[in-house]
């Protein structure tokens, strides 16, 4: 018989094309992140499925279907998922790594360049037909040339940025768990611990994955120890970031800007942040590149496809 494949969204079709060849493949489209009731519901026939980073994956929903035989989220990150618990109902979880890292290091960037060089402000100031000429002192921004950059958390992701910040004239700095030798050869990067590399950096951008420990990093207390001109960029999860106190830090010139892809309650975003002109704000596009998109439908199907068949997948978390 037939393996059931579901897919939780929209996806490329080069997911699909690879399933059908030996399963039945059902697409299950939302606009909006699904409640747990509702994974229930549509995974209650599937031997395998492809998640997306907004599915909640947990025990409930994993124990819901004992046909379940693999969750292939789309997505490097698998916070979504209860790992404990699929490891204990022998079912396989797999995730989408080094596909998505140069797209993502690039939105970083975008974000970083935004921020520091008031590109959206200057965009509206266009788009509201307040440009009335050149002037010395109009929206003038933050130079990256001899700045420091602070990347918490030296994965992948964060390796691909220090390499960019390296090509702008930045220093690096690092807080990772461990010494990676790699970056501090090829970038000159430095390892600090977290409350140092707040204090010396200009802009701070975070590429740790989202887990208990990492949790409210960037805290009142995180972001006090910034300097009063530095920004702050978050590509990685919005729960790192204690958004009120960003917003504070934001409102009251603490902080000089921001950029986030992400948030602490995706997709609603704090409404504080809303009105402030010195922070950007993009609906998570890290790794939304069509190549970036179909080379992480690929893996996925690919993981499935592995996994029904021999028990072994390529990308097991
Ligand atoms: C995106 O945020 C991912 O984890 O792939």
């Amino acid at each position: 018989m037939k393996h059931t494949v579901v897919l939780t969204a929209a996806m490329p079709d080069v997911a699909t094309a690879l399933l059908s060849q030996e399963c039945d493949v059902l697409t299950h489209i939302s606009e909006e992140p699904r409640t747990e009731d509702e994974l229930i519901d549509i995974l209650a026939d599937a031997d395998g499925a492809i998640t997306i980073l907004t599915d909640p994956v947990t025990r409930r929903v994993l124990t819901s279907n004992p046909n379940l035989r693999i969750v292939a989220n789309c997505a490097v990150g698998t916070d979504n998922i209860d790992l404990v618990a699929a490891r204990e109902l022998g079912i396989a979880v797999t995730n989408t790594p080094g596909v998505l890292t140069e797209a993502t290091a690039d939105l970083a960037f975008a974000l970083i360049l935004a921020a520091t060089r008031r590109i959206i402000e200057g965009d509206a100031m266009m788009r509201n037909g307040n440009f009335l000429g050149w002037q010395p002192l109009m929206l003038l921004g933050t130079e990256l040339n001899e700045a420091t950059l602070g990347i918490i958390g030296m994965g992948r992701i964060g390796f691909a940025v220090a390499a960019r910040a390296k090509a702008f004239g930045m220093s690096v700095a690092y807080h990772a768990r461990s010494v990676h030798h790699d970056t501090e050869e090829a970038h000159g990067s430095l390892r600090m611990e977290l409350d140092e590399l707040l204090e010396k950096s200009d802009v701070v951008s975070l590429h740790a994955p989202l887990t208990p420990e990492t949790a409210g990093m960037i805290d009142s207390r995180a972001l006090a120890l910034m300097k009063p001109s530095a920004f702050l960029i978050n590509t990685a999860r919005g729960p790192l970031v204690d958004e009120d106190a960003l917003a504070t830090a934001l409102e009251t010139g603490r902080l000089r800007g921001a950029a986030l892809d992400v948030y602490q309650e995706e997709p609603r975003v704090n409404p504080r942040l809303l009105p402030l002109s010195n922070v950007v704000l993009l609906p998570h596009l890290g790794s939304a590149t069509t190549r970036t998109r179909e080379a992480m439908a690929r893996i996925a199907a690919t993981n499935v496809l592995s996994w029904l068949r021999t028990g072994r997948a390529p990308n097991i978390v």
